[in-house]
């Protein structure tokens, strides 16, 4: 339900927590620890630029998300965030830093 433990298995996000591993086949999962490539580097100095973080515990599922997001759209509008992002709840409060910290990445991915 929170989307923190978010993946993605085929460069989609995924909630790990109900996928099951009978139905993953030969796709390719990637974590928290390995995601890269330019919406990635971008997506983490903008959360660092933006001090998004509070108590930590959703942002590795946030980060995934906004990657996601910004690997298929580098320019999303506000309802494109919200959609992405609808998956993955932060019991902090750290939304307006979240969208705040896309829209920065978008802007370096431009
Ligand atoms: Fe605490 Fe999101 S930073 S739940």
């Amino acid at each position: 339900m929170c989307g923190a433990c978010t993946v993605h298995i085929d460069n989609k996000p995924v909630r790990s927590c109900a996928f099951p591993i009978s139905a993953l086949g030969s796709s390719k999962v990637t974590t928290i620890e390995a995601v890269s490539g330019r919406a990635a580097d971008a997506v983490k100095a903008a959360w660092i630029a933006n001090n998004v973080p509070q108590c930590g515990y959703c942002q590795s599922g946030q980060i995934m998300s906004a990657v996601a997001l910004l690997d298929t759209n580098a320019s999303p509008s506000r309802q494109d965030v919200d959609v992405a992002m609808s998956g993955n709840l932060c019991r902090c409060g750290t939304y307006p830093r979240i969208r705040a910290a896309i829209a920065d990445a978008a802007k370096a991915l431009a």
